[in-house]
């Protein structure tokens, strides 16, 4: 069962999220099941990093990278998504927070990043990874960015629910 249910995300789910679906994701993730998601994520990585560099891959409306840095101010922290939408969504996000400047939302295909080897402290991603067409080729380069002494944390579905 659960085979099928991942061979029709795998067909079925576009690798980026298109309008209008990504203005129904930003609503989803505002309900506080979301929001405290991204409070519990954000806290485990300040606790973690104080200063330094963060990745965020598939950022989505970009509120990750927006708690990660109300929490930690001396880190810098990207986030980066292959739908225009998504990233518009994400900096609007972010300047309602007034943390324009201390975020950066791009958009940037995962599979082949522009970033420079071992850039960042610390690699996230949540709730991306079942869209990934290529996860293999994402988590090579997800290594490749990181530094030697870095991380990467990626949270997705849990493929173990009961069934
Ligand atoms: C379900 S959303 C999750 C958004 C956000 N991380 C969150 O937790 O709310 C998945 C996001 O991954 C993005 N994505 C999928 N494949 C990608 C790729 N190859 N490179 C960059 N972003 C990608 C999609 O466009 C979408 O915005």
């Amino acid at each position: 069962m659960l085979e099928t249910v991942y061979r029709f995300l795998e067909k079925h789910v576009p690798e980026a999220i298109p309008l209008p679906f990504t203005r129904i994701y930003d609503l989803f993730a505002r309900t506080r099941l979301m929001k405290d998601f991204y409070r519990e994520v954000a806290s485990e990585v300040a606790s973690e990093i104080y200063s330094g560099k963060i990745l965020d891959v598939g950022t989505g409306p970009g509120y990750l990278p927006i708690e990660i840095a109300k929490l930690a101010p001396n880190i810098e922290v990207i986030g980066i998504d292959l739908s225009n939408d998504m990233v518009r969504i994400a900096r609007k996000n972010a300047e309602k927070a007034k943390l324009l400047e201390k975020v950066k939302f791009m958009v940037e295909n995962a599979n082949e990043m522009t970033f420079e080897d071992s850039l960042f402290d610390l690699v996230i991603s949540t709730g991306s990874l079942h869209h990934w067409k290529r996860p293999i080729r994402i988590i090579n380069e997800i290594y490749r960015v990181f530094k030697d002494e870095g991380n990467a944390w990626i949270f997705d579905l849990r493929s173990d629910i009961p069934k």
